[in-house]
């Protein structure tokens, strides 16, 4: 059997930079400000830290709108701060990714600037441009993740262009050659720096067409549901036949396969996608077909309404049909874009908030135990709830302020850490004010009290981590069977040459055991 690559079996430290930790006191979290606290998830016992977008950015989806590829943005520090992070985490043997977005840039990226002043400028050709219909309306139907058309107006050169998140967050034209070599130029930039891998954002958005665009055809399957997000109207239609996952996206893909194995074999490329009706998992198959991604990160588990038993058992059992014997998914239960895991679990597997800490750590301990990587979130090694009383008018998210009140965004998982109970603001910042509120309820439940407290899920997760890494058939084959079990159970196997062991969660009493069989 041949090694196991490294990412392939990785517990990977999500870090959202801007609520991980500040170290200049303006209350934003910062890149020196992750560097000293490396430590603390070096001794979590995981292998990789991902950090959320730190680049230039005007910052209207905090980092996912990047203005220049190629720096740091000031209020997170430097391009020295950044070498010296990725020197502090190599030398306790963590891998280091970061989130490259490529989809889609800031309309105030240079890029943009130049393409939105003319038909005829060097950077015309690098988004997409349609004229109106006829009756000057946008070119189709699509409509934006984040409320309201994707397509906005450019009076400057009387045309639309696309846009699948914000106005300001232009989507990048991918058939054209220069905007895929642009893009390739950025990833070699940082590989050089020497990065391990990178979170792509948001793949399936990429986009290739030329007019004429095309309608998404209405959801047959779309009904009106209790949750305020089911019924935005984004979801009441069908877009993987025209806006989203269309196949040309797998020519720039490719292209990057190639930039990244030109190293060390190495370098890892896990690309985000989500597609329409839960379909995920089988739209994972092609992306990561041969040449292509080496995983992707799945939406399944990150549900925003969350999972019941039955739910998460489905899961795991398409995870196995499609990608058995391999490490090319990658799972996650929490991430900066959803509710947090200790509120939005607890609801839907029906339990009691004295239950949060067991059902957090259980789920912990059951995403690592499946083949492939797994992705968790700052945060969730404590046991954080979702924090849903921000006053209104602290909110941040862009897609939040749109929707709310019904509908709050994300703010509620992107609150800071807290390190200590002591100060006011818990070790995250020595400012007056952080960007985002830190709730009172997470107080008691400080990181680095978390650290030194045998019973917290930091030391009982950390403990099972170091346990599983011991383990051929935790680690050494991605071989795994189906799930079963009762109602409240799931039990399956994880199989190596030389071991077999028996993964069992029960559900009633939150307890995790496996054994050797
Ligand atoms: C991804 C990111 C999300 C961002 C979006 C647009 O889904 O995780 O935070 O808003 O892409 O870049
Ligand atoms: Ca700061």
């Amino acid at each position: 059997m041949s090694e196991l690559k490294w990412w392939e079996t990785a517990t990977i430290y999500q870090i959202y930079p801007r609520s991980f930790q500040d170290s200049n006191g303006d209350g934003i979290g910062d890149l020196p400000g992750i560097s000293s606290r490396l430590e603390y998830i070096a001794n979590l016992g995981v292998d990789a830290v991902w950090i959320s977008p730190f680049y230039k950015s005007p910052q209207n989806d905090f980092g996912y709108d990047v203005s220049d590829y190629y720096e740091v943005n000031p209020e997170y520090g430097s391009l020295a701060d950044f070498d010296n992070l990725l020197l502090g985490a190599h030398k306790l043997g963590l891998k280091v990714m970061i989130d490259i977005v490529p989809a889609h840039c800031s309309s105030e990226h240079p890029w943009f600037i130049e393409s939105r002043k003319s038909k005829e400028n060097d950077k015309a050709d690098w988004f997409h441009w349609a004229d109106p219909l006829p009756d000057g309306t946008a070119p189709t139907n699509w409509l934006s993740f984040f409320g309201g058309r994707a397509w906005t107006w450019e009076p400057r050169r009387q045309q639309y262009y696309l846009h699948n998140f914000l106005p300001s967050q232009p989507n990048l034209n991918f058939a054209n050659k220069q905007v895929r070599h642009a893009l390739k130029d950025v990833a070699k930039f940082w590989f050089d720096r020497g990065v391990d891998g990178f979170r792509l954002d948001a793949v399936h958005t990429i986009n290739a067409d030329r007019p004429p665009y095309i309608d998404n055809l209405p959801n047959p399957h779309y009904k009106v549901g209790p949750f305020p997000k089911d019924q935005q109207p984004f979801f009441r239609q069908l877009h993987d036949t025209a806006q989203l996952n269309q196949p040309a996206i797998q020519e720039f893909i490719q292209e990057l396969r190639l930039v990244a194995d030109a190293y060390d074999g190495n370098r890892f490329l896990m690309g985000e996608l989500d597609s329409d009706n839960d379909n995920a998992i089988e739209v994972s198959k092609n992306f990561t077909a041969s040449g292509r991604l080496h995983s992707t990160y799945n939406f399944d588990f990150l549900e925003w309404k969350g999972l019941d038993v039955s739910g998460i058992k489905a899961v795991i059992n398409k995870a196995v049909d499609e990608f058995n014997g391999t490490g090319n998914i990658s799972f996650a239960f929490s991430n900066h874009d959803v509710p947090r895991v200790a509120t939005r679990q607890l609801t839907a597997l029906k339990l009691h908030k004295g239950q949060a800490e067991a059902m957090q750590l259980m789920l912990l301990k059951l995403s690592v135990s499946l083949i492939g990587s797994t992705c968790i979130f700052q945060g969730e090694e404590l046991g954080l709830e979702d924090v849903q009383d921000i006053p209104i008018d602290e909110m941040k998210d862009p897609w939040g302020i749109e929707f709310a009140p019904e509908f709050l965004g994300r703010d509620t998982c992107r609150t800071p850490m807290v390190w200590d109970s002591t100060e006011s603001h818990c070790g995250f910042s020595t400012g007056n004010k952080t960007w985002l509120p830190i709730s009172r309820n997470h107080f008691k439940m400080a990181a680095l009290e978390a650290a030194n407290k045998p019973k917290s899920i930091y030391c009982q997760f950390s403990e099972f981590l170091k346990w599983r890494k011991k383990q051929p058939a935790m680690i050494s084959a991605n071989d795994m069977t189906k799930p079963w079990g009762g109602e409240r159970e799931i039990i399956f196997e994880r199989r190596a040459d030389k071991q077999n062991i028996r993964c069992m969660f029960d559900f009633y009493t939150l307890t995790a055991e496996f054994k050797e069989v």
